[in-house]
């Protein structure tokens, strides 16, 4: 495969929830390429975050200094999905993903996201099998592997999360279609590397970059790790 180009996710889950707009242009002058907004129902994860509202708020934010937009990459852990991705989309998501447990018809959520204008993916939760993807790669512009149960930040790393990464990684080259291979859960400065050996070319981290006061020394910190 060519050599790809990375991207750091920071996740906004472990944020300052009081000052989050602060937050996203701290990080976002740290060096993020991607703002990843966690949405957790009650339903789908034990755990309740934010909705559509705090996204559009956000929008304004998530622009670089020099007046760049930085993609906001939700990651919806709800059931149902359809009406909350459509949601999303018009509240400035640019990435909307989705569990394909969490819908009844993945195909017609995958193209309700495309019709309005976003990215779309999918994630598999670490007990999760990817057949589905055999019959919908062509439409799918993001994968999303979970390496924790999704539900909360600042758990520890699922190792078969790796395994499923470079099965996952044959799959895109076999398509050859351009399609992101995220890993969301547990990544630190010091396994990233073998998470990007694995097949990975965008990295969701969340308490590894917000429990730290120097946003910007981890995310430097994860680049080395991968240059
Ligand atoms: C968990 C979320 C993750 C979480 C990652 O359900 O999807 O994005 O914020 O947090 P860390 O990096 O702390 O494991
Ligand atoms: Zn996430």
């Amino acid at each position: 495969m060519a050599r790809p180009t990375y991207r750091i996710a920071p996740s906004i889950l472990s944020a300052d929830f009081a000052r989050l707009g602060e937050e996203v242009r701290s990080v976002i002058d740290a060096g993020a390429d991607w703002i990843h907004f966690d949405v957790m129902d009650n339903h789908y994860v034990p755990n309740l975050t934010f909705g559509p509202m705090v996204c559009q708020a956000l929008r304004k934010h998530s622009v670089t200094a020099d007046g760049r937009k930085v993609p906001i990459d939700v990651h919806l852990m709800v059931q149902p999905v359809d009406a909350l991705a459509q949601a999303f989309a018009k509240s400035g998501a640019d990435i909307v993903t989705f569990h394909p447990d969490a819908s009844t018809h993945v195909d017609r959520t995958l193209q309700l996201i495309k019709a309005e204008g976003c990215q779309a993916g999918l994630v598999f939760n670490p007990a999760a099998p990817i057949d589905v993807l055999e019959w919908v790669l062509d439409k799918v512009d993001v994968v999303l592997l979970m390496s924790v149960n999704p539900g909360f930040g600042g758990q520890s790393f699922i190792d078969s999360a790796l395994r499923k990464c470079e099965r996952v990684r044959k799959l895109i080259e076999s398509s050859g279609r351009d399609i992101r291979l995220e890993v969301d859960g547990g990544i630190k400065v010091d396994n990233i590397r073998r998470v990007a050996d694995a097949g990975a070319d965008t990295f969701v981290a969340g308490s590894a970059i917000f429990g730290q006061p120097d946003y910007k020394a981890v995310i430097d910190a994860m680049r080395a790790q991968l240059a």
